[in-house]
């Protein structure tokens, strides 16, 4: 069952080529990965981010964006056609939870082959000083899996290939398209959202990719508080990664809203969207959290956990997520690409409160997206 869901991705890579050609390269996938490096890079203690650009500069330098999104454009690469079972993990139908042992594998059944697996493994050979690993490749991997692990339908049912095999129509900005609810967490809220708040298709506007993402990211950051990264940061036991933990989120959030109030074929409609991007915003927020976290514990041996926040004194209530305290952490560094035009100054929050939703004009589902030949 594993070996579909890597089909799927291939799918959503299909989609990319016959779409490059508008009037920036909108990827797939790409842009939730960027949007978490631009979160985590001012998380990054000094010394971290120093050892980042030291391995980045081998073959990248100095471009940030690359740590996050260099796995998702690399792993359809002859050389890396093994990788794709490591952006996933797949769990048992309507299991709605994880378990490592049993979901943790190969398109073969190998052990530690899946998502949970590699991030241990690249963690494993950064922390190892006579590892002989291409230890640039190691830290593009562990950054680009640690956001995937975040995104709930890569911790989906291997029935159902993560969500990639339920067919659904997106109403929004995709017109009644057909797409898989697979895609829908993966990038189709991500490009709504540029769409309706972040200028995105604007026809009087010359947009830049880079532009959109880094003025999302600055709305987002400005709504990621020191609690927060408190929280999510540490790991279980003082391990440097913890994986496991992030795909049971996942898992469970894919049980709670992806997968809920979907059938086959159904339409998805406003109420959808709105509901569901605070949760894929948060998704964002903690893979950017534990990204850096991670590599702060990896590469800064003086670096020190922020203290956790006071417990709660109720169990965490889920839907939608609880607001956050306004105290937003230090602005962005703005020498950081990818948004160099980007001033950081605090940003009013109001874009990604979406408006009441417009009146819904039903759109016969008969439009097919693109499918790789
Ligand atoms: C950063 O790297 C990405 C991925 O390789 C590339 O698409 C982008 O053009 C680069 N940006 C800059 C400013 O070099
Ligand atoms: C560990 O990393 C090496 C080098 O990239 C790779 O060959 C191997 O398949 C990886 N194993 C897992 C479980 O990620
Ligand atoms: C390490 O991996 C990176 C990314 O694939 C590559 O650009 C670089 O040349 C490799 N370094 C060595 C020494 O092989
Ligand atoms: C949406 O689809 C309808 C029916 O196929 C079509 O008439 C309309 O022009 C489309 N609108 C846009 C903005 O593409
Ligand atoms: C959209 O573009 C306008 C015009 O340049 C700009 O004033 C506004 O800040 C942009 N909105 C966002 C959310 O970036
Ligand atoms: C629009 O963007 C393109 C690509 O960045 C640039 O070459 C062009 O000069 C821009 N046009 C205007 C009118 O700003
Ligand atoms: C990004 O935000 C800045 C500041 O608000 C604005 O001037 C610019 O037009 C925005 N860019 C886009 C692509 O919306
Ligand atoms: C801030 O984040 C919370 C949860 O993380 C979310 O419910 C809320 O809508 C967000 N607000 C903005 C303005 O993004």
């Amino acid at each position: 069952m594993a070996a579909a869901a890597a089909g799927g991705a291939a799918l959503v890579y299909g989609v990319l080529f016959l779409t490059i050609s508008s009037s920036f390269a909108s990827a797939w996938n790409y842009d939730g990965h960027a949007i978490t490096c631009n979160l985590a890079r001012p998380l990054l203690t000094a010394t971290a981010a120093a050892k980042v650009d030291s391995l980045l500069n081998s073959e990248f330098p100095h471009n940030f964006s690359t740590l996050c999104t260099w796995g998702e454009e690399f792993q359809f690469l002859p050389q890396y056609s093994w990788s794709p079972p490591l952006h996933y993990v797949n769990t048992p139908d309507q299991a709605c939870s994880y378990d490592y042992t049993r979901d943790c594998l190969g398109m073969f059944g190998q052990p530690d082959m899946c998502a949970s697996g590699a991030i241990k493994n690249y963690t494993q050979q950064l922390i190892t000083p006579a590892d002989t690993h291409n230890k640039t490749e190691a830290m593009l991997f562990l950054a680009n899996i640690l956001g995937d692990i975040h995104q709930p339908l890569r911790a989906g049912f291997s029935g159902d290939e993560g969500g990639d095999t339920i067919r659904v129509y997106w109403l929004n900005t995709m017109n009644g398209s057909s797409t898989s609810l697979f895609e829908v967490w993966d990038s189709v809220i991500i490009h709504e959202t540029e769409e309706r708040y972040f200028n995105k298709s604007t026809p009087t506007f010359n947009e830049t990719l880079v532009d959109i993402l880094g003025n999302m990211s600055l709305v987002i950051y400005s709504n990621l508080s020191t609690d927060d990264v408190a929280a999510w940061g540490p790991c279980p036991g003082a391990a440097v990664s913890c994986p496991d933990l992030y795909a049971a989120e996942s898992i469970e959030l894919a049980c709670k809203w992806a997968y809920a109030d979907v059938t086959p074929s159904q339409i998805l409609l406003d109420d959808y969207y709105m509901s569901r991007l605070p949760i894929v915003e948060q998704r964002l927020k903690q893979a950017a959290v534990r990204i850096a976290a991670t590599l702060n514990r990896i590469f800064d041996p003086n670096y020190v956990e922020a203290p956790a926040p006071p417990a709660p004194s109720a169990p965490p209530v889920t839907p939608p997520v609880a607001p956050v305290p306004p105290a937003p952490v230090s602005p962005p560094d703005p020498t950081v690409p990818p948004s160099p035009p980007v001033v950081p100054v605090p940003v009013t929050p109001a874009p990604v409160t979406p408006p009441p939703p417009p009146p819904v004009i039903p759109v016969p589902p008969v439009v097919e997206a693109p499918t790789t030949p």
